[in-house]
């Protein structure tokens, strides 16, 4: 609420306003009492595990279990997480602040994912309820917070209800489709239809759909009786409070529907499956390059976004009379053609199982989509299509500008920090133990697959953006060198190194597949030196001043009819 829906008019821009400060005070209780109770399932959860009285539990073993044990771990980490959040809840004082405890916020509530039933594609299975936390508590804590500060927005009430609602319809439809495909996933036999787990979802279906309905009235009567004040905040209120009492319901029933196990029987058979929670695909050939495919549940949905929002942002620029050169739009295509390819394709299917393709991986999601997106000019459409918020408060628009503003990014976007990062960022990622637990954990190759895009985008941003100044020429060429000096001595590295990159990561899985891991690891060294040439190339001629007017006319070209 306080970072994205409350409106702002006090004269400090960056200072919370006074509903937002109420908000952030609210938020900082609640998130207290989630500490709390985050700590109280973490003991709960040991005893359960060990046997033993909550009473009976001593520091060394739950340092133990805090740190061995995967459930120890990761309810231990979103408890520590919560406090984190309430402790800087407390202590906010600007708009800046409620953003980044949103984000942490809702990072939080990642872990708990650990609590999710296996399937017959575990990985999709966890980042789907990743996706259906994300999606019922903004949906439902948002609900709740609109309705604790109804009092203090006054006049603003139903405006703020107004932008919830539509948040709460996108959050409602994420709810149901990666409910479903939850449940799809775990019922993987008729037998397991007849179980107390199929019970519990279809309970948890007729809940949900009665809230649909509730909300429809919700939006259709209630808000636009509220907007044309023929009705009270009070009646809105009102109805809200059923609302939260089913789902407060439906959260019991989802608590009990995760502690029951779905399985009839388990669909997982070999040890590599269980190894990698999936089948183990085909061994690679040309065919497979094109071939294999698995849906990533996180990625996929981001590459349709990038697309959908880029060609309705440039129709959208079309009709207010902008020219938008067609190359752009072809890079943005591309680059998120390649972006899908290497998050779900081969690339992702097989960077676990063999180093060579995920070098391929990180050389396209490093540097070869960046290029195409930064080619594809998305700050510049955004800035001309994204409409400002008229109250004051933070949509995306204003919060893109308020990243973009801020002193680290100003530092980051140039190009010799930039292309330290990168260098920096890839280096530690290739040439230290660092590897093996981001290619084998699912939160490692999500965060590696974010951070490789931010970082190689900041870079192509940084070499592509004006000013042409001399200065910048010559940061441009020392940050392009910089660059390609590391892709050249690291894939000779890779190709002269004797152990393997990802300590006994790739060593264990190559044994389940009888090929020699070894003799793949030549091979990405030449694909992280050779792949790396031509984005390297476009950006080396997509630079200004570096190879003359012709490039920079189709870089740089929109002009107004
Ligand atoms: C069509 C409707 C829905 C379906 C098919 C669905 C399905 C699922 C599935 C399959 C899980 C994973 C359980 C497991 O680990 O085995 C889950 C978890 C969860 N769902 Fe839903 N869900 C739906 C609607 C809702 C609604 C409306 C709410 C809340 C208002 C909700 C709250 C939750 C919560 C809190 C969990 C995590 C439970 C835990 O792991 O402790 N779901 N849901």
């Amino acid at each position: 609420m306080a970072s994205l829906m409350l409106p702002h008019r006090a004269p400090d821009r960056t200072a919370l306003d006074p509903a937002a400060a109420k908000a952030v005070l609210f938020a900082a209780a609640a998130a207290s009492v989630w500490a709390v109770s985050g700590a109280i399932v973490v003991t709960f959860a040991y005893s359960n595990v060990a046997g033993s009285s909550p009473s009976s539990i001593n520091g060394g073993d739950m340092v133990q279990f805090l740190t061995r044990f995967d459930l120890g771990r990761s309810l231990g980490l979103s408890a520590f997480l919560a406090l984190i959040v309430a402790t800087g809840c407390w202590m906010a004082t600007r708009t800046l602040h409620a953003g980044i405890l949103t984000l942490l916020s809702l990072l939080a509530l990642l872990p708990l994912t650990v609590t999710a039933h296996g399937a017959s594609n575990h990985e999709a299975a966890v980042n789907l309820l990743g996706l259906h936390l994300i999606g019922v508590t903004i949906w439902t804590g948002g609900l709740a917070a609109l309705v604790v500060l109804r009092k203090t927005l006054g006049e603003d009430f139903p405006s703020v209800a107004q932008r919830y609602s539509r948040i709460a319809g996108v959050s409602y439809l994420l709810v149901l489709v990666t409910g479903i495909a939850g449940a799809l996933l775990r019922l993987n036999s008729a037998s397991s239809l007849e179980g107390t787990y199929a019970i519990l979802l279809i309970a948890k279906t007729a809940a949900a759909l009665l809230l649909g309905a509730a909300g429809w009235y919700q939006r259709r009567r209630i808000l636009t009786r509220l907007a044309s004040r023929a009705a009270s905040g009070r009646a809105f209120a009102l109805f809200a409070g059923y609302e939260i009492l089913i789902m407060a319901f439906t959260f019991g029933l989802s608590v009990a529907l995760g502690r029951t196990s779905p399985f009839a029987d388990s669909a997982i058979q070999t040890a590599a499956e269980s190894f990698l929670g999936a089948a183990l695909p085909p061994e690679p050939d040309a065919l497979q390059w094109l071939a294999q495919w698995r849906v990533d549940v996180v990625w996929a949905p981001v590459a349709a976004l990038l697309l959908g929002w880029y060609l309705r942002a440039v129709r959208k620029a079309r009709r207010q009379g902008l020219v938008w050169p067609i190359p752009r739009t072809a890079a943005w295509v591309l680059g998120c053609a390649l972006f899908l390819w290497a998050t779900n394709g081969a690339p992702a299917v097989y960077a676990r199982l063999l180093p060579s393709m995920f070098v391929t991986g990180q050389v396209i999601l490093g540097l070869a989509v960046p290029v195409l997106f930064a080619l594809a000019r998305p700050a510049s459409l955004a800035r001309h299509t994204l409409v400002p918020r008229p109250d004051g408060s933070l949509g995306i628009r204003e919060w893109l500008i308020c990243t973009a503003r801020l002193t680290v990014t100003g530092k980051l976007v140039h190009p010799l920090p930039a292309a330290l990062l990168y260098v920096g960022f890839h280096g530690v990622l290739y040439f230290t133990s660092l590897l093996g637990p981001v290619v084998s954990s699912n939160a490692g190759r999500i965060t590696s697959t974010g951070a490789t895009l931010i970082i190689g985008y900041l870079l192509s941003h940084a070499l592509l953006s004006y000013p042409p100044s001399p200065d910048a020429v010559k940061a441009k060429l020392a940050a392009l060198l910089t660059v390609l000096a590391f892709h050249i001595t690291g894939g000779i590295a890779l190709t002269a190194r004797e152990s393997l990159i990802g300590g006994d990561w790739y060593l264990l899985v190559g044994d389940l597949w009888n090929i020699p891991v070894t003799t793949d690891q030549p091979i990405a060294g030449l694909i992280l030196w050779g792949a790396a040439l031509p984005p390297l190339l476009a950006l080396a001629i997509g630079c200004r001043n570096l190879v003359g007017t012709s490039a920079r006319n189709l870089v740089h070209g929109a002009t107004t009819r």
